[in-house]
């Protein structure tokens, strides 16, 4: 039976739509931007490299064709100023908003650069794409909004009190789209991303999220810590699931879809000590020292949650989201581009 997403890709490059992807520069925003060039989209991008990486754009431009990367348009410009949004804002048809800083631990340090970006340059998107009339503003926003609650499996009405600064802005997030729905019939639909992995993920740096931390202590053969007894469990999600989940809901017709908050992760459960032995199985036949790897146990760490795990039935139902990779598939693909990217000389 053919998916939503994939009737989706068949009409999208014979009807091309002109796109906004705040954050293009970011591991996800550069996979949206390759994903819609390669169906022929015109692509609109802002980033102010405040975490994203030149180097991205490079390799997505190696990655199409010269008539697509044509028609993409970069704003080097910063959410947290209204006028930078408004000028990418311009002729756009759907925005796809993934600017902010990410992490946790980030957000207990410097709460305050956290908020202007995540809260402040999120309110500056939404003015600038509603009086600019974009028809559907799509946004990442967080399963770190579940917070305390102990529910498992994850469903979307039913969160708890956030434990970070960086929950807090995701929920306010969530809490400004709803308002202008109300207030302005502003159509939105926010995707709490579950523990998202992939090609062009930054493993460097002290805030790097934990796939392409571990990747890369394996390759260059350092040590791998685990916060806490590896018990700890998330729901990792593939890109390329993350990439549809945007596509769909950015074009999704029925009414009853917008204007909502959906899951976007697998349905899978996967402890720490599981993803540490599923990394290591895919990399040892390539690195021999891998053979026979043990990972660091050191103290859990503040702010983070004990299990997450997503209902995503909800965006089954509305969006007709079919994730196409579960944890290992996505690995294999993250893999082979960890590899050749952690050992080509820049
Ligand atoms: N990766 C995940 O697992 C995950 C999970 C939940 C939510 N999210 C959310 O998804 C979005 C994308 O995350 P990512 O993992 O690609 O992170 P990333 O850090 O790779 O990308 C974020 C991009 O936003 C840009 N940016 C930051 N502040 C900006 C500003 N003031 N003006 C313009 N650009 C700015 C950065 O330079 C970067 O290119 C973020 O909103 C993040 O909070 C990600």
């Amino acid at each position: 039976m053919t998916t939503a997403y994939e009737t989706l890709r068949a009409q999208l490059p014979t009807a091309p739509h002109t796109w906004l992807v705040t954050g293009c520069a970011g591991f996800i925003g550069c996979n949206l931007l390759e994903a819609l060039l390669k169906l022929d989209q015109r692509v609109v991008g802002l980033d102010n490299f405040a975490t994203g990486h030149r180097h991205n754009l490079e390799q997505i431009r190696a990655l199409v064709t010269p008539a697509q990367w044509a028609r993409f348009t970069f704003h080097e410009g910063d959410i947290r100023k209204l006028e930078d949004c408004r000028r990418a804002c311009e002729g756009v048809e759907y925005v796809l908003h993934q600017a902010a800083l990410g992490s946790v631990p980030r957000s207990l340090e410097d709460p305050i650069n956290t908020n202007s970006a995540n809260i402040t340059g999120f309110l500056h998107m939404l003015v600038a794409a509603r009086d600019a009339k974009v028809a559907r503003f799509v946004f990442a926003a967080s399963s770190s909004t579940y917070g305390d609650h102990p529910d498992l499996p994850k469903l979307e009405d039913r969160i708890g009190n956030p434990l970070s600064p960086y929950a807090v802005t995701k929920l306010v997030n969530e809490q400004y789209a709803q308002v202008f729905a109300r207030a302005y019939g502003f159509r939105t639909i926010g995707l709490r991303y579950f523990n998202i992995f992939g090609a062009h993920q930054d493993p460097n740096g002290a805030y790097a999220a934990v796939v392409p931390k571990w990747t890369a202590a394996m390759v260059q053969g350092e040590p791998v810590y685990i916060n806490g007894d590896g018990e700890t469990s998330r729901d990792f999600c593939y890109i390329a699931n993350c990439v549809q989940a945007n596509l769909l809901a950015a074009t999704a017709q029925d009414p009853e879809a917008t204007n909502q908050i959906y899951n976007v992760a697998v349905g899978d459960r996967t402890t720490l000590n599981d993803l540490y032995e599923a990394i290591r199985a895919a990399l040892a036949p390539r690195f021999p020292h891998l053979a026979g790897a043990r990972p660091v146990y050191r103290d859990f760490r503040a702010g983070d949650v004990r299990h997450s795990l997503a209902d995503v039935s909800k965006a089954r139902a509305r969006l007709g989201y079919a994730p196409t990779h579960r944890i290992r598939e996505g690995l294999v693909e993250a893999m082979d581009w960890y590899v050749n990217d952690l050992t080509r000389v820049r």
